[in-house]
């Protein structure tokens, strides 16, 4: 959701943040621009509709030195996607370049009072209003910048991450943050600014995260000071990132996504290493260990998430209830937040977030910690807004998510929650040795398991082709297959641009199935488990009506073979495992689908991968 980079040192600065732009263009892709003040003090910004790419071929033959410099690539909030609109924006009188990732609520009222004082606005957006009410107070009040800045942030209603050149400080960068996520890289007389570490590990893996409503104040010659609106200086330690480089690229793989779905295996390995003791038939969560009374003490949970992640948390409360025999409520964290829901501090509360950065996550965490409840976040990105705003949590350790589709992970997060359910099932005596034993053995296996799922990768491309057609599709699943179902559904329409909806596979009957015909394709789960028999009844019923069956079996399985029109045979797995193996034939679908009709997977239309914004 907007993508910030900043950098001032000896270097110059543009290959830096343009390479930083390219790390960054998974949170939004409709345009780009960089500010950069040259040796002259001349402040050049230029932007450019559509990808850095475009940005980098607008601006060839153009003056791009200078070794202080910010940029942006944006997902259009206010206004549309156009060079206009682009960031940076320039104050009125071209003193000050602005860039933002958040939303100004109070936009509208303030660009009001601000036209009537004589400003003009270029642009649509909520920024442009932002750098002229900074400007406009640092004129009117005969105040610095800075002090300009702190005015002005504490007169704006909303989110940002912001960072600030100034034509008359030729050395300095000012940036601050409020529920957009900024970070900042420290490295040998030279900063970097970003909104995630991924652009700055190749330069330095010292950062501090910024936390709400900080400003950092970036002199070339004084270095880095911290301070809060009402300037009281800030202390914050450094830390220390171990993100590699190796893990930003696409490693040979044709796109990002089939990258992500292949690491799957490797990254299932890292989220259970340390925690998983196989030998020792052992799963330890040092979260849950840590604060075991809290956990256990909770007479209900209560799990937030949005997307993918949501879908993750389906999985989880039938792991819960059935491990913890504890109730867990699911919830979209867009309507938890406004809902005014029954909560206390008898409740525990787990927020499921890949980017670690969802603002209705982020809104539905502080409301539960205002009524006391306990938080428990689980996320990939380490340091990020959830993971400080909870009060302990597990990471799911699965590496930088590229593409924007969720595919390792919605697997990681099943992984976590599953280990979670044993730890706490264990400790509450909920859950049988026997089977607690079994699970582990069988959760430490998954890894394997995959890699054979994967080999199947040449069997769904075929298998994908006829369906590139398709205006629809249906996916069926029930008990632990139904979040994936729905899962696999998400994953088709967000970057074929398909019309897909999962169903429990026996509402069917109650309305979808007056769609089926002979152009619907309908996935269904129907692996060997308890509900096998069930599912079958569902595909008949499908059949009956020329329905095209995409089925996911379980190897062998030669009953539903002479009924489906198409199976996948996956290795036999736990029932309450299963979604870590139908979950990969659904995301190979889903990607090979939207490779043959032309599409970008990595960056499908309308989407951006971390929503910091409601
Ligand atoms: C789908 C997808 C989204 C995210 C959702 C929540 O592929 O990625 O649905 O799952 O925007 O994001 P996080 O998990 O970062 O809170």
């Amino acid at each position: 959701m907007c993508g910030i980079v900043g950098y001032i040192g000896p270097q110059q600065a543009y290959p830096i943040l343009i390479k930083g732009l390219k790390r960054l263009e998974y949170r939004g892709y409709d345009s780009a621009g960089v500010a950069l003040m040259n040796d002259n003090q001349i402040l050049n910004v230029y932007k450019a509709k559509g990808k850095v790419s475009d940005l980098e071929s607008s601006i060839e033959k153009k003056d791009i030195s200078g070794t202080i410099g910010i940029a942006h690539t944006r997902w259009a909030t206010h206004g549309e996607p156009c060079q206009a609109n682009a960031h940076p924006h320039y104050s009125s009188s071209e003193n000050l370049a602005l860039i933002h990732n958040g939303i100004i609520e109070n936009y509208a009222v303030l660009k009001e009072k601000l036209q009537k004082n004589g400003y003009v606005f270029q642009s649509t957006t909520d920024t442009e209003v932002l750098v002229q009410l900074i400007e406009y107070i640092r004129v009117s009040h005969e105040i610095d910048l800075l002090s300009a800045v702190q005015l002005a942030l504490r007169t704006v209603v909303g989110a940002y991450a912001i960072a600030i050149l100034d034509r008359n400080n030729p050395d300095e960068i000012i940036a601050a943050r409020k529920s957009s996520p900024l970070v900042v890289g420290v490295g040998d007389n030279e900063f970097f600014l970003a909104s995630d570490a991924t652009p700055i590990v190749e330069y330095t893996n010292k950062v501090i995260y910024l936390d709400d409503e900080e400003i950092a104040v970036i002199n070339r010659n004084t270095g880095l000071k911290i301070v809060n609106l009402k300037n009281v200086e800030v202390d914050h330690a450094i830390q220390t990132v171990s993100l590699n480089l190796g893990q930003l690229e696409k490693n040979g793989f044709p796109h990002f996504m089939l990258k992500e779905i292949f690491d799957q295996p490797s990254c299932i390995m890292d989220c259970m290493r340390g925690r998983i003791n196989v030998e020792a038939n052992n799963v330890v969560l040092s979260a849950v260990i840590d604060h075991s009374e809290r956990l256990l003490a909770a007479k209900r949970f209560i799990i937030v998430a949005c997307g993918t992640s949501w879908h993750a948390a389906l999985i989880g409360k039938n792991l819960l209830e059935s491990f913890c025999r504890i109730p867990v409520e699911v919830e979209y964290a867009s309507e938890f937040r406004y809902r005014d829901p029954i909560l206390s501090a008898d409740d525990v509360v787990i927020a499921i977030s890949q980017s670690g950065e969802t603002a209705d996550t982020l809104a539905a965490i502080e409301l539960a910690r205002s009524k006391g409840a306990f938080i428990y976040g689980i996320c990939n990105v380490v340091g990020s807004s959830i993971a400080r705003a909870t009060h302990t949590g597990s990471y799911i350790h699965v590496g930088p998510e590229i593409g924007v589709a969720s595919t390792k992970a919605f697997t990681g997060q099943v992984t976590v929650l599953t280990m979670l359910a044993l730890t706490l099932g264990r400790l509450k005596k909920t859950l049988s040795e026997e089977r607690y034993l079994e699970t582990v053995k069988e959760l430490a296996s998954i890894p394997e398991k995959m890699k054979h799922v994967l080999e199947l990768n040449e069997k769904v491309k075929e298998l994908s082709k006829p369906f590139t057609y398709a205006h629809n599709f249906i996916y069926l699943g029930r008990g632990y297959s139904y979040p994936v179902a729905l899962e696999g559904a998400l994953k088709l329409k967000e970057i074929s641009y398909i019309h897909a909806e999962g169903y429990p596979a026996a509402e069917m009957k109650h309305g979808p199935i007056a769609l089926i015909d002979a152009e619907m394709p309908v996935v269904v789960i129907a692996t060997k488990n308890g509900m096998y028999e069930k599912v079958l009844s569902n595909i008949q019923e499908i059949k009956a009506r020329q329905g095209k069956v995409i089925a996911l079996v379980t190897e062998g399985d030669e009953i539903i073979a002479n009924v489906a029109d198409l199976c996948i045979e996956l290795p036999k797995t736990l029932e309450c495992l299963e979604p870590l193996i139908t979950s990969l034939p659904l995301q190979l679908l889903a990607y090979h689908i939207a490779v043959c009709k032309g599409k970008n997977v990595d960056q499908p239309r309308n989407l951006a991968k971390s929503v910091t914004v409601e």
